[in-house]
């Protein structure tokens, strides 16, 4: 059974990859998950540290997964290039780095930083529904357009840009992207929601708004990366709601090249990698399926 994919100029030994935001910060979790993925992606970086919204950040609900409002801690590029170092001596997947920006220079400047330091690949994160300054650069496809075209201009490796649900039409937002050069597209990130406590009888965030991440979010997710596979024709990874191998090869087989798991790592633990990669190849063999290569989109030719 052949696991791997090609995503743009990179080769990932099986389809999976660790989502942006989750245990992405530290090079002893990257060095443990990357036997099981493709790839790893990183919290996203901004240009200087930020410490993020104050708590409650992370609300668990029951089955659907989880509403957070984290507001993008983060290192800063300056510290994390060191781990993206260390990480890279360390790791058997490919590393991409998230990046985020509240101009369009900063997403240049930092990801030019990741590339130096030796990221694989850069996502650009266009799209967290909690942080305002961030979102709205995935939600007008001029300024999308621009950002991705900035950042690809000056560098050479691919470019993934990360997209948001919580727009009237993902494909226009994606289209604009492919336009401007982007290497592959990743859909989708969080869907802008909310919590009310009726005890406290107001919203939960400081910040109102947090981003809906799991299985609620899947159905929503699959429409997206299959309404962007009839749309583009540069690599997708889709992200939302896996927490097993069904919702790996519903997406890979509505045209996903690559699935990222986020949310299912806090439902089922790190061996949800080993669970899904394990399910991928039983299903293939069921099936009759050689590579995953052959399953991308599949469920467009019926
Ligand atoms: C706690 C948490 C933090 C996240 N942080 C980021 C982030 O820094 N950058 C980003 O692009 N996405 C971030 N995300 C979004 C995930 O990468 C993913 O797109 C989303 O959660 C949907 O996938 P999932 O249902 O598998 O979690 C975060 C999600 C969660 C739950």
């Amino acid at each position: 059974m052949d696991l791997t994919v090609n995503v743009s100029s990179l080769k990932f030994k099986n389809p999976l990859i660790l989502s942006s935001g989750i245990l992405g910060i530290s090079v002893a979790f990257f060095k443990r998950i990357s036997p099981y993925v493709g790839a790893l992606t990183t919290k996203s970086i901004g240009k200087i540290e930020r410490k993020g919204n104050p708590n409650p950040v992370v609300i668990p609900l029951d089955r659907y997964g989880l509403i957070n409002s984290m507001g993008l801690p983060n290192p800063g590029i300056n510290y994390f290039v060191n781990v993206i170092r260390e990480t890279k001596k360390k790791v058997d997947a490919s590393l991409i780095v998230s990046v985020f920006g509240f101009e369009e220079k900063e997403y240049v400047e930092v990801a030019g930083k990741a590339e130096e330091a030796g990221a694989d690949a850069v996502e650009l994160n266009l799209s967290c529904p909690h942080t305002s300054g961030v979102h709205e650069f995935s939600q007008d496809k001029r300024l999308a357009y621009e950002t991705v075209k900035n950042v690809k201009e000056k560098l050479k490796i691919p470019v993934f840009a990360k997209l948001s649900p919580n727009v009237t039409d993902i494909t226009e937002i994606g289209a604009a992207c492919e336009k401007a050069g982007a290497d592959g597209l990743t859909a989708i990130n969080t869907v802008k929601s909310m919590y009310i406590d009726v005890w406290m009888k107001k919203p939960v965030f400081q910040n109102i708004y947090g981003g809906l991440s799991g299985p609620a979010i899947h159905p929503l997710a699959v429409r997206c990366v299959y309404d962007l596979y009839k749309t583009v024709s540069i690599p997708i990874i889709g992200v939302g709601g896996v927490i097993d191998w069904t919702g790996a090869v519903e997406f890979i087989l509505a045209g996903a090249r690559a699935v990222g798991i986020g949310t299912g790592v806090y439902l089922k633990g790190l061996e949800v990698f080993r669970n899904v990669k394990n399910g991928i190849e039983k299903y293939m063999e069921t099936e009759g399926f050689q590579r995953v290569e052959e399953m991308i989109g599949y469920a467009h030719k019926q």
